[in-house]
């Protein structure tokens, strides 16, 4: 006898948990394991943004139960950005809407937009919300392939006829996660005019918006011309401010899915606290320099990485936003294979591809949020250490 739904049962077993198993033996052993798996900042918050939350948080009326869509200041703070950073005008009120983190509305979107058995349509490789919510909802999903031969670009041309007609919703991501792939704005347009076409909703999850190096700006999808008519866009505090564990973010853009959204949300949660609300409110207003700043510290560490990744022979183009490197295995490996053979040289953990879709096969991620000198210790390791056995 089973207690559980088909739901869950559909959800596939973790795929990191032989790395896992070998990571506890190995500390167990004593090896000193770093760990460019995970995808959370080591940066701190920066100071002015924590303070501003225990000071908001000394005041009794932010202790109610928040607002469901987000307290005026957020809102109105999303909206500022929005404008500033892409002259694109939002309306707070309808256009706007605060989640607990982006992953929250990433996941509930699906049961908004797309019955059981509709589809959704996912990049592949990609964030593993995207799948694992669509089988949570019922609802199926095709992989729209990246491959470096359309710069991480799906093809919207290769998705077939059938599949089309029943899809109810297309999530993009960039810049990438984990291929740190990025786009300019006529990727945008053809990517809005092809949903147009179809009559299908896209959700662009921009997570990593600003985190960007040199002169690189990520586009938002919604500076496309008619883009609210059928796109939404999620972001998040999490990666720019290093501030993953206050779980906030948002989504703008077409006010009848944010409505929509809102009415499943206001029966599953009750918002964000408010404080939090507004110390991110506070972050998205104020000084601006710690983005900079950290950006400068990602880009230093993913130099250091891709000069490691060289010396066994694993060249990739340097990434122009992102902190991942999303690389090619050496020759005669699987993903998987790889990654345990750097874990058992090294003692650095990195992330097969496949872990990210059936078209990471035959790559690796590797995370930077560590310490710095963390980092460069695993950059020496792999430098020192790696020997590749040629089969
Ligand atoms: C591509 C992408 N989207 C969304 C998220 C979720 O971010 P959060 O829920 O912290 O806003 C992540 C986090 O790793 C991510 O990599």
């Amino acid at each position: 006898m089973s207690f559980f739904s088909e739901r869950i049962g559909q959800i596939p077993p973790y795929l990191f948990a032989e790395i896992n198993n070998k990571k506890a033996k190995m500390i167990k052993a004593g090896v000193d394991i770093i760990d460019l798996g995970i995808g959370d900042p080591d940066l701190p918050t920066p100071k002015h943004i924590v303070e501003k939350l225990s000071e908001e948080a000394q005041d009794p009326k932010n202790l109610k139960y928040p607002s469901f869509v987000g307290c005026p200041e957020f809102k109105q703070a999303v909206a500022d950005f929005y404008s500033r950073e892409y002259g694109v005008k939002l309306d707070p009120e309808t256009e706007v809407l605060a989640l607990i983190g982006s992953k929250e509305g990433i996941a509930h979107i699906i049961p908004t937009l797309v019955d059981p058995g509709d589809y959704v349509l996912i990049p592949d490789p990609s964030y593993p919300v995207y799948r694992m919510a669509a089988l949570l909802a019922n609802a199926l999903y095709h992989n729209m392939p990246l491959t470096k031969e359309n710069n991480f670009h799906p093809d919207f041309a290769t998705i077939p006829k059938e599949i089309l007609g029943r899809s109810k919703l297309m999530f993009l991501n960039y810049p990438g996660n984990p291929t740190a792939a990025t786009v300019e704005l006529p990727f945008f347009e053809e990517a809005i005019a092809f949903a147009k076409k179809h009559k299908i909703p896209i959700a662009h999850d921009s997570a990593y918006n600003k985190v960007t190096f040199d002169s690189y700006k990520a586009p938002s999808i919604l500076q496309v011309e008619g883009a609210k008519d059928i796109a939404v866009e999620f972001g998040s505090l999490s990666k720019t401010y290093s501030m993953t564990g206050f779980r906030i973010g948002y989504v703008v853009g077409n006010r009848k899915i944010i409505k929509a959204l809102s009415v499943l949300k206001s029966n599953t949660d009750t918002g964000q606290f408010t404080p939090i609300q507004k110390a991110a409110a506070y972050a998205l207003n104020g000084d601006q320099s710690c983005v900079t700043q950290y950006n400068q510290i990602y880009k230093e560490r993913m130099a250091a990485m891709l000069d490691g990744l060289k010396s066994i022979g694993v060249e990739v183009d340097p990434p122009k936003g992102s902190f991942f490197i999303w690389a090619p295995v050496p020759e005669g490996y699987t993903s998987a294979e790889f990654v345990t053979n750097v874990l058992e040289q090294t003692g650095v953990i990195m992330t097969p591809g496949n872990a990210f879709g059936p078209s990471g096969e035959g790559y690796f991620r590797v995370s930077l949020s560590v310490p710095s000198e963390r980092l460069y210790e695993a950059v020496n390791r792999i430098k020192e250490k790696l020997k590749l056995v040629i089969r």
